[in-house]
């Protein structure tokens, strides 16, 4: 094939905040916004990357020793660098990227322009992987590459994911399972528009207090531990504690939401986004206080279900459930309020469920 278009979207976490890599339960839903990969084979071994977003493309020799470069080519050349690695036939290729997914907000543009990217290299050169192990594959290259030790979350979402369906994953089976979705209702996300760029620091520390975590209980992951074994005194310091109980309380929380899901009961689904919230604020500590006044302000709102932080936190976007009927409305009047208490304009994305990750043509 001399030319491919992919797709691949960006992805919205319902509930289920940080518990990926820590073997656990999560539900997220794949939006209508996302990244297109143009890629066509050039005659020589060379890759040139181009993205409409930025002035500067970046040409690389196939061949040559790959190191990370510290802008945004760095997830495609994670994805070349794995797919290299685990012995795919490649050759010189040009790809541009476009993107109608806004970035920093916590919908995971950096999952989307990995997801994009291999299936950009796959579709040209011919090769076959299941979306698992695409899924998988692009987890590393963020990894390895890009230095972030994420979980599989968003590039499942991106790849499984279905139009009018939420995405429940089983972080330790890797079983991903499609819930039909209630219809009148919509997620409305609101980025606090302060920029915090996720690069690692935060991030990886969380992962390594949940790691240290697991370790002191004697289970194999914070999948294994309960509420009950975090009372008392059990040789961790209070920190590591309350990041354990957020891990655990998520897990929980995951596996309440998906009957209520299944019975459209969206009301006791948003309490225990409003939960997940209040844990992350003072359990895990990965919400901001910008986040927090989103939330407040949300939970006044008419029409308004449920409202948390989504992603990885530190920054980013809240997400809101909403009354389909009050959806613009509520957006409105939240962003109008929060710009009021803190001169920030945001712009609401009323999200729509979107197909997974494909190649279009
Ligand atoms: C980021 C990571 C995911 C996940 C979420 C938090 O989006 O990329 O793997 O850990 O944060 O749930």
């Amino acid at each position: 094939m001399q030319g491919v278009r992919t797709f691949a979207p960006g992805r919205i976490e319902l509930l289920g905040n940080h518990t990926d890599y820590n073997e656990g339960y999560v539900l997220s839903m794949a939006i209508d916004l996302g990244i297109t990969a143009d890629a066509k084979v050039r005659s020589d071994r060379n890759l040139l990357l181009h993205s409409e977003q930025s002035d500067d493309g970046a040409l690389i020799p196939l061949d040559a020793e790959l190191s990370p470069t510290k802008t945004w080519a760095d997830y495609p050349l994670g994805v070349l660098k794995e797919l290299l690695k685990k012995g795919v036939k490649l050759g010189g290729c040009d790809i541009s990227f476009s993107s109608n997914l806004p970035l920093g907000t916590g919908l995971s543009s950096s999952a989307a322009l990995e997801v994009s990217t291999a299936l950009a290299f796959l579709g040209l050169f011919g090769e076959k992987l299941d979306k698992l192990e695409i899924a998988k594959l692009c987890r590393a290259a963020e990894n390895n590459f890009v230095g972030v030790g994420c979980g599989l979350l968003d590039q499942v979402s991106s790849l499984f994911g279905a139009a009018n369906h939420a995405i429940f994953l089983d972080c330790r089976s890797e079983e991903v399972e499609q819930i039909a979705m209630p219809p009148d209702y919509r997620w409305l996300v609101i980025p606090c528009a302060v920029k915090h760029e996720l690069t690692g620091g935060e991030y990886n520390e969380r992962r390594e207090q949940c790691y240290e975590a697991a370790k002191r209980l004697g289970v194999p992951a914070l999948r294994d531990a309960n509420m009950a074994m975090l009372g008392g005194d059990i040789g961790m310091s209070d920190v590591v504690r309350r990041r354990a109980m957020h891990i655990v309380g998520e897990n929980q929380r995951v596996q309440a939401a998906i009957p209520y899901l299944r019975k459209g009961d969206m009301k006791d689904f948003g309490a225990l986004m409003y939960a997940s919230h209040e844990s992350s604020r003072t359990n895990f500590e990965n919400s901001i206080p910008e986040l927090d006044q989103l939330v407040d302000i949300a939970r006044k709102t008419p029409g308004v279900l449920g409202a948390r932080l989504t992603g990885g936190g530190f920054g980013g976007a809240i997400l809101c459930l909403v009354d389909e009927a009050a959806a613009e409305a509520a957006g409105h009047a939240i962003a109008g309020k929060y710009r009021d208490q803190t001169a920030h304009s945001t712009t609401p994305i009323v999200c729509q469920s979107g197909a997974g990750a494909q190649i279009l043509d």
